[in-house]
């Protein structure tokens, strides 16, 4: 078991991607609980905090409907740069610029409730 951070009431992690998924910004409650300094993850993929025991296909419909030109929300764990993780509850979003052809997306994370992690950890595990 990897060490968890569990995040405080008032964290707030938000990151913007191109329309590739590589990161453009990422605020600072992100690059403090994920471990990188804002240089280490402008223009990697965001893939970059992606957890192993997080199942593909929850990132299948999160590309799905953010293409679409939907809003995403769901249960996300992730990788900081140590080797530990952390939850957290996502909307991800296309950016207003879509329409101008400049397509990006945004996430803006909350902490869960210990409930919601376990339910969450329960779905995943039944999934692939
Ligand atoms: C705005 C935005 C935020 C994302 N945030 C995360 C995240 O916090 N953690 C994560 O593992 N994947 C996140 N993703 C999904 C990744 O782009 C990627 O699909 C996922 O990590 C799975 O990696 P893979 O596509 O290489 O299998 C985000 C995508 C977008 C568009």
């Amino acid at each position: 078991m990897s060490k968890e951070y569990v995040l405080k009431d008032t964290d707030f992690l938000v990151s913007q991607t191109d329309a590739k998924g590589n990161i453009l910004f990422a605020n600072d409650d992100f690059c403090k609980i994920a471990g990188y300094t804002i240089d280490e993850l402008v223009g990697k993929p965001h893939n970059i905090v992606r957890h192993p025991d997080m199942p593909k296909d929850a990132f299948k419909d999160l590309w799905d409907t953010v293409n679409r030109g939907e809003i995403w929300t769901g249960y996300v764990k992730n990788a900081t740069k140590m080797g530990g993780h952390y939850w957290v509850y996502a909307t991800v979003y296309p950016s207003i610029a879509c329409e101008s052809g400049e397509c990006g997306f945004l996430s803006c994370r909350r902490k869960p409730s210990a409930d919601e992690i376990a339910d969450a950890e329960r779905l995943y595990k039944t999934m692939s």
